[in-house]
């Protein structure tokens, strides 16, 4: 046979963190200064599709994101790749009629090709779902036989949040103790038909690149803020506790205090960083004010109970959690009037992350 390829498609969904992760402990291993839960949206969605292939033809490894070539030459690539390439095993294609024992994956190469299907690096995420799927696709082709937690542990390495896509559902990412990040790992909390009531929408007020990545924001706010200690250690750890709480019962009014306060409180660290960090710009703190005083308060006068919850991560860009599809109907039409679409790139400005509030 003189040459070949074998490959592997894998889709992965990002995830919305619901109590924050921000702040490392160690850079390089990626170990978090607080523990944090998340919810893996529908794939449908918001998700990166990677193929990944492997050649004797292939002379170096190398990735292609969105149709662009990127380096590999990062860190945390080679982490991942270093430690799924420690852990390959005998892969044979029979059709084909080739084997790769174990102990060559040391000089075979990669080519990967990763799409996602929303906007890259604009604070949705995309580092989550693409790492995720990195990893998990990789593991395939070199037949790794770990199971999902010590995947997570890799995909970690690559990307904090990328860690907690490798399941569905709700997820804790636990900070774990251990120096060299053997405990700090993701779980899977409930599974995705737990509170399958819940509807997600992403309003993309913009999908510009984030001006402040999250690795140099978190290491200006691990450095200079006074208030990220405090977060951390004190208001983390009762939050997570009672995260875990109103998921399992599926309490809303709790899950949206919760999730409300917990966006505040990372925005308010960020502020609180020197130089100070904006995430939301003007159109976000709107939407903010819009959903308590307009729709969030009349809602809850009238109904006597939360039906929106709205979260905001390292970009400008809306997430709303509502409890149910008809709350989420009327949000939806409500902020296409209020905020209809500002450009053309932003053309596809609500993403649902529940297809059955299409039907
Ligand atoms: O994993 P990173 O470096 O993309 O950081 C993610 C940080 C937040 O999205 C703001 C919070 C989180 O827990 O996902």
């Amino acid at each position: 046979v003189k040459s070949w390829v074998m490959a592997v498609t894998a889709q992965t969904p990002t995830n919305i963190a619901v109590i924050k992760y921000w702040g490392k402990r160690d850079e390089s291993l990626i170990l978090p200064i607080n523990d944090s839960i998340s919810i893996t949206l529908d794939p449908a969605h918001l998700c990166t599709t990677t193929s990944v292939a492997v050649s004797p033809s292939f002379t170096h490894d190398r990735m292609w994101l969105n149709g662009k070539e990127i380096s590999l030459s990062g860190g945390r690539f080679q982490n991942c790749l270093r430690e799924l390439r420690s852990r390959a095993n005998d892969v044979e294609d029979v059709e084909k009629g080739v084997k790769i024992a174990k102990k060559d994956w040391d000089n075979m190469h990669v080519h990967i090709v990763s799409y996602n299907n929303f906007p890259t690096a604009a604070g949705l995420a995309s580092s989550a779902a693409g790492l995720a799927c990195l990893v998990f696709s990789l593991a395939k082709l070199m037949n790794v036989k770990e199971d999902h937690s010590t995947l997570s542990a890799i995909a970690r390495q690559g990307s904090g949040s990328a860690c907690r896509s490798l399941y569905g559902g709700f997820v804790k990412w636990i900070m774990g103790k251990e120096e060299n990040g053997s405990d700090s790992i993701a779980v899977q909390l409930a599974d995705e038909k737990h509170w399958d009531d819940l509807v997600i929408i992403i309003a993309v007020v913009s999908s510009r690149q984030k001006e402040t990545s999250s690795t140099s924001g978190m290491r200006d706010t691990v450095e200079t803020s006074a208030l990220v200690e405090h977060r951390a250690k004190v208001v983390v750890p009762k939050r997570i506790i009672q995260m875990e709480e109103a998921i399992k019962n599926r309490d809303f009014p709790a899950f949206a205090a919760l999730t409300c306060a917990d966006s505040n409180q990372f925005h308010a660290v960020a502020l609180d960083t020197c130089p100070p960090i904006f995430y939301m710009n003007d159109t976000s703190h709107r939407q903010v004010l819009f959903l308590i005083i307009s729709r969030v308060e009349k809602w809850n006068r009238f109904e006597g109970t939360p039906q929106v919850a709205y979260t905001f991560d390292a970009g400008p860009n809306a997430v709303l959690i509502s409890r149910d599809r008809k709350t989420a109907a009327l949000l939806l039409q409500r902020l296409l009037f209020y905020f209809p679409p500002q450009s053309e790139t932003d053309l596809n400005s609500y993403v649902i992350g529940d297809k059955t509030i299409l039907q």
